[in-house]
């Protein structure tokens, strides 16, 4: 297995999804998911939401899924659209491959992402970990009481990374640390809704603005 920096210099999308219980490990059933890996499942969806289209991938989407719960906490799963191969819609394909990955004994994970399956590494570690690797990217936090998404500022065309909660939201800590990175608050409407579906709205405002055909 090896280290990896990113692969893709240019503009990307960049999807944060804070899973507060979901587990690090591999150490779950695939015929209960939800009952059994801390919700994992919430976070899977975030993943199809943001990388899957009908019949492909957006190739230029990075998902970051932090894993603060189970016996390897804290991980974070890092997975590019781009080098990502056997990337299937339905759930259980997903969590077999997650489920992989995260069983893997990834040698150095304390020091980076490494590779564990293609497009899929690994680190140990939370958000501030990721921090490094964003860059200059603009930060947002997804929030009901944020600024209307439709109103934001150019979104397109430049590094931009979505911070969004799981089923149980985003904890004072982590909005405390995002608020000191800056991040800019966003809503995509007035409802709580559940975070794929937050991924999905986010992706297809992007997808109507760099396309130029809303
Ligand atoms: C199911 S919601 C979390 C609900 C949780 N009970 C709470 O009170 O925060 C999952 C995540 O989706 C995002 N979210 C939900 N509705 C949103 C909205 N209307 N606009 C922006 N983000 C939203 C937030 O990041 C939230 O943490």
């Amino acid at each position: 297995m090896v280290a990896t920096e990113l692969r893709s210099p240019v503009s990307m999308r960049r999807f944060v999804i804070i899973g507060q219980k979901a587990t690090a490990s591999g150490d779950f059933r695939l015929d209960d998911l939800a009952g059994t890996s801390g919700r994992l499942d919430v976070l899977l969806r975030c993943i199809r939401s943001a990388i899957l289209i009908s019949h492909g991938v957006r190739s230029d989407v990075v998902v970051y899924l932090v894993l603060r719960g189970g016996t390897r906490a804290p991980r974070v799963l890092r997975v590019e659209a781009a080098a990502t191969k056997f990337l299937r819609p339905d759930e259980r394909s997903l969590a077999t491959l997650v489920k992989k990955a995260l069983e893997a004994q990834a040698e150095g994970e304390d020091n980076g992402f490494i590779d564990v399956r293609p497009g899929l590494s690994v680190r140990r570690g939370g958000l501030d970990e990721i921090v490094a690797e964003l860059g200059d990217a603009r930060l947002f936090v997804l929030e009901p009481t944020g600024a209307d998404l439709r109103l934001a500022a150019d979104l397109s065309g430049t590094d931009a990374t979505f911070v969004v909660g799981d089923h149980l939201g985003l904890d004072d800590t982590t909005r405390a640390r995002l608020a000191g990175l800056g991040a800019v608050s966003l809503r995509v409407g007035p409802v709580a809704i559940h975070a794929d579906d937050v991924v999905t709205v986010v992706s297809n405002e992007l997808d109507r603005r760099s396309t130029g055909r809303p």
